[in-house]
């Protein structure tokens, strides 16, 4: 339970909560009689558990009625934990509201956007502007610090449970009365607002803030300014709940405080660029998803993008993954033997200082009782009990890399919320595109050959890298372009895709040939999109084809690379590069196969000299943490076939120490440590 002192967590001097990587899950002994608790404490023991998220969902629990607590039997399972030297994640519990809050105040329930107010019998389906809301969570969050705030086991907080998972957004009339507060700040005036949205299409010009609506259900398409925004306040708002419950913790507890992000390769309900700033540890939730055929993909798209939202030397953690088949998708799959070290060490090795589950124990009862868990229904005779208590032990011995950073990337990939919700919603040229798959392609295309890529916020700063993957960054302000645009001239390279850079920050078209933000830097622009119907294919001059998304690309000092053997674009370039300034930026204007990303990212990777961590087939994951005892390899089989690496040294999962060269085991994951660099 003893803390050791990370150095500047999200900006901030942090006591990380456990000693080495934290290990452990989301533990609900109220679903227990307390004769378990005592064996949940003693087969943490033996599974080394040293951290669990505590009291998320008790709310009902601990004030089963209006302001009469009842702290008995969490005074017992506190001590219990502490007695057992294991830190407590202390959760305020208002994911759950309690049913006579829902019942005494019905106001507080979420209103979608038809303006049907949702039923109770889940959880977070709270309106986050509600002050009545607002008003009994920061109640209960003070009650629970008060009581616990300097308690020695509580060495994190953590605040509610995926904020906007299932209350994203909220339409009732006192978000919107919220909204037009928010307006007023962003744009001090009605008339800029109408300047910033376009509003003289349709003739729906306001002549007053108080005209203003959330995009609710109309009949038809909205402004895409007024979504755009509508989007921003929602995240805005469930930030501000965040912040409330986090401030009546901070006046009564010295721990640092989080919350759990929902990041994966989608595209997210809040954004958590700025959110991260708001944290004192950067925590995330992760579950793969069965129709995702590349979920060891996805899986280290998303714990780039976290180490993207720290300050990338800082470490952040995995609040929750599972052990096996989650119960909220259609078909849920259990995971294959060794899959769970696999998964959380993926993790470890972006960067994450402890990998915990989603739940300890596996619930009888309730809306999740098919989810599985450390400790699964049928005990401590199975494979995912053995594989749980085998990971607890790998991660003991891998304590050398807690408070490591990365090895650093040179490549960084841009993200961006904002472009992801303008890019999805509304009236487009081609509706059926995902932001995120045009992220990811790229992205596996390195991860298939070992090299390492950050994934950033849009802004963030990007010296430090040779190349920038700007993947359909579809909002691109001057400011933004003009750093991408620096970058270049200065002697980067940048590969810019289709639907990059086509509107500014207000979702307004950036007039005079697509890419507008890009297209000096890019020397080529484009005429019109050409979205390609369900069954037309277009075939390229790198023997793929394309689907989904042509352009009319003109030349203006760029050289083709790939271009179109037919159809109406036949003979244009799909794709471009462009001596610019010291640098170089590539065009991508369709949506390339995989294999022709492939081939791209191979001729960058040689023209570049950009490092391999090691020489290994695809599917083989290599990543390096730089400790103070010198690097340590992680290398992640999901292959099976064995394959052999030419780094020897210690595996500190194992024990074993091979010279020059290292077995990893089909499935298997080892981790070398390499020794000090010269
Ligand atoms: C989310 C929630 C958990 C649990 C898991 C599994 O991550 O935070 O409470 O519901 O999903 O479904």
């Amino acid at each position: 339970m003893e803390a050791t002192a990370r150095e500047q967590v999200a900006g901030r001097s942090v006591e990380w909560p456990t000693r080495g990587l934290s290990f452990g899950g989301d533990y609900n002994p109220e679903q227990w009689a307390p004769e378990v608790w005592r064996e949940d404490v003693r087969l943490m023991g033996e599974a080394g558990v040293n951290m669990v998220t505590l009291g998320v969902f008790a709310w009902g629990l601990l004030e089963p009625s209006d302001e009469e607590y009842a702290w008995g039997w969490f005074d017992e399972v506190i001590g219990l934990l502490a007695g057992a030297g294991i830190a407590i994640d202390l959760a305020t519990p208002t994911a759950a509201p309690p049913s006579w809050l829902l019942h005494q105040h019905p106001e507080v329930l979420l209103v979608d956007e038809h303006l049907v107010r949702r039923a109770p019998g889940s959880r977070l389906g709270w309106c986050p502007s509600s002050p009545v809301f607002r008003g009994y969570a920061l109640r209960i969050a003070a009650a629970l610090a008060e009581r616990y705030g300097d308690h020695p086991a509580v060495r994190l907080w953590h605040v509610s449970n995926e904020l906007g998972g299932g209350n994203a957004r909220c339409y009732c009339d006192v978000s919107a009365a919220r909204f037009r507060e928010w307006l007023a700040d962003r744009y001090s005036d009605v008339e800029v607002v109408n300047a910033a949205w376009k509003t003289a299409f349709w003739g729906h010009r306001f002549s007053s803030l108080d005209e203003i609506q959330p995009p609710r259900g109309a009949q038809h398409a909205v402004n895409p300014g007024l979504f755009l925004d509508y989007a921003r306040f929602s995240s805005h708002e469930l930030l501000e709940h965040y912040l409330g419950e986090a401030e009546v913790i901070r006046a009564r507890s010295a721990a640092p405080i989080t919350t759990n992000f929902m990041v994966g390769s989608g595209s997210h309900v809040v954004d958590y660029s700025d959110w991260a700033r708001h944290v004192d540890i950067v925590a995330n939730d992760h579950y793969t998803l069965v129709d995702d055929p590349g979920r060891a993909e996805d899986l280290a798209f998303s714990a780039d993008r976290m180490r993207g939202l720290v300050d990338r030397d800082s470490p952040w953690l995995l609040m929750e993954h599972s052990t096996g088949a989650p119960s909220w998708q259609q078909r849920n799959r259990a995971k294959d033997p060794g899959e769970i070290a696999r998964n959380s060490l993926a993790h470890v090795a972006r960067g994450a200082d402890g990998a915990l589950f989603f739940q300890w124990r596996a619930s009888l009862g309730g809306a999740e009782q098919f989810h599985s868990a450390m400790l699964p229904h049928a005990g401590t005779e199975t494979r995912v009990w053995q594989e749980v208590v085998a990971l607890g032990r790998g991660l003991e011995r891998l304590a050398v890399v807690a408070g490591s950073p990365v090895a650093p990337a040179r490549i960084a990939l841009l993200v961006d919320e904002e472009s992801a919700w303008a890019f999805e919603q509304g009236l487009k040229p081609h509706r059926g595109l995902s932001y995120a798959r045009e992220s990811r392609v790229w992205h596996t295309a390195f991860w298939n050959r070992q090299v390492l890529v950050d994934v950033l916020p849009a802004d963030a700063p990007l010296t430090d890298y040779s190349l920038v993957v700007v993947p359909s960054l579809f909002i691109s302000g001057d400011a933004r372009a003009e750093r991408i645009t620096r970058f270049v001239a200065d002697g980067g390279t940048a590969v810019v895709t289709y639907l990059s850079g086509i509107v500014d920050p207000t979702n307004t078209v950036i007039p005079g040939g697509y890419p507008g933000a890009f297209r000096g830097m890019l020397g080529a622009w484009t005429e019109e999109f050409r979205p390609l119907q369900i069954d037309e294919e277009v075939r390229l001059d790198d023997d793929s084809s394309v689907r989904d998304w042509t352009e009319d690309v003109v030349l203006d000092g760029a050289e083709p690379v790939v271009s179109h053997l037919d159809g109406a674009t036949q003979g244009r370039a799909a794709v471009t590069r462009h001596d610019y300034g010291e640098g170089g930026a590539w065009y991508v204007s369709a949506a390339l196969a995989s294999s022709s990303v492939q081939r791209i990212v191979d001729r960058l990777i040689a023209e570049l000299a950009l490092p391999r961590e090691v020489e290994a087939p695809p599917g083989v994951e290599a990543v390096r943490r730089r400790t103070i005892d010198g690097d340590v390899l992680f290398v992640i089989n999901h292959t099976s076939d064995d394959v052999t690496i030419a780094t020897g040294g210690l595996d500190l999962i194992s024990g074993e120490t091979s010279p020059d060269a290292t077995v990893v085991p089909a499935g298997r994951v080892v981790a070398v440590l390499e020794g000090m660099r010269p």
